[in-house]
């Protein structure tokens, strides 16, 4: 039976498993899908031993993107230009190969609800490894603008310099939009930060939202998270959580695994009921 996990630590909160589980029903595939926490210093060496033992291929979650990326032998151009890998594979000549579906993931979910980037104004809110993962994926759909806003404004400008060539970028603190003469609404505000993981809110001020901003939280947890409230609350026109995301990236690396694309509707409404069930 094919092998199949996801690395990380912690890892016992993952949903992957079950995502897995349920692609595999629905697709007839005979496979396991476990979750490993693995120790800080014992990544590469497990990586390594898992496809040799015969394993058909990892996700990696926090903290490992960026050495998955370093150990990875061949790169998919999205993993290269974001500097962190999701997905582990062999090729036919057994070399590992890392990919990421985090942006791919999050662009399907956007389609799919209906969303379009293409020649909108983005704002980023964030700039650690969850956003570094999605810009090429951002970018490609060619927004007007994309602006990174972070905390630590030093972050935010290093990410737009390293994904300058790719489209209208750039990056700093929050104190950017006070001293912008633009128009503060935005079409998009995407948060990729953790204040939200304890309850709390990016430093936004509420002019940077529209009637027709929609919003988009890259985590998710039972009802709607504080940073979708916010969006509604000011006026937006929707604001979508990450479940969707999850389940999409998965779809992804499920289809780079065994060429076959699962349906992920169902897998996203069964997740969504399962966590307001706990609720
Ligand atoms: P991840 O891999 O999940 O992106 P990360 O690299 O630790 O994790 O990044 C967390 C992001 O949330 C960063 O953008 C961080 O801002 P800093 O770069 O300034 O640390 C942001 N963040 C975390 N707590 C925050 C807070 N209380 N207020 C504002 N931003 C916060």
């Amino acid at each position: 039976m094919d092998q199949y996990a996801v690395f990380g630590n912690p890892v016992k909160h993952s949903r992957s498993p079950w995502i897995h589980a349920q692609f595999a029903a629905q697709t007839g595939a005979e496979l396991e899908y476990g979750a490993r926490e693995v120790e800080l210093a014992q990544f590469e060496q497990q990586v390594l031993a898992f496809f040799a033992n015969g394993g058909a291929g990892l996700n990696i979650t926090v903290p490992f993107k960026e050495r998955a990326h370093d150990l990875a032998q061949v790169l998919s151009d999205v993993a290269r230009v974001a500097g962190a890998v999701n997905t582990l594979y062999q090729d036919a000549r057994g070399q590992l190969v890392g990919d990421n579906t985090d942006g791919i993931g999050m662009l399907r979910d956007i389609l799919q609800n209906g969303g379009v980037l293409r020649q909108r104004r983005l704002l980023v809110v964030g700039a650690g490894g969850a956003v570094r993962g999605v810009l090429p994926n951002l970018l490609a759909e060619q927004p007007a603008e994309l602006l990174i806003l972070n905390r630590t404004a030093d972050r935010a400008s290093a990410l737009a310099d390293r994904f300058r060539d790719l489209g209208s970028v750039r990056g700093g603190g929050y104190d950017l939009l006070t001293n912008a003469s633009a128009a503060p609404a935005f079409d998009w505000i995407i948060n990729g930060t953790s204040v939200g993981l304890s309850g709390g809110l990016p430093p936004l001020p509420t002019n940077v939202v529209s009637p027709a901003t929609w919003g988009y939280d890259m985590v998710y947890g039972p009802g709607q998270t504080a940073f979708q409230q916010w969006c509604i609350n000011n006026g937006a026109e929707r604001a979508l959580d990450g479940l969707g995301m999850l389940v999409e990236q998965a779809a992804e690396a499920f289809y780079l695994w065994r060429g076959v694309r699962p349906e992920t509707a169902p897998v996203i409404a069964a997740l969504r009921h399962a966590l307001a069930a706990v609720d």
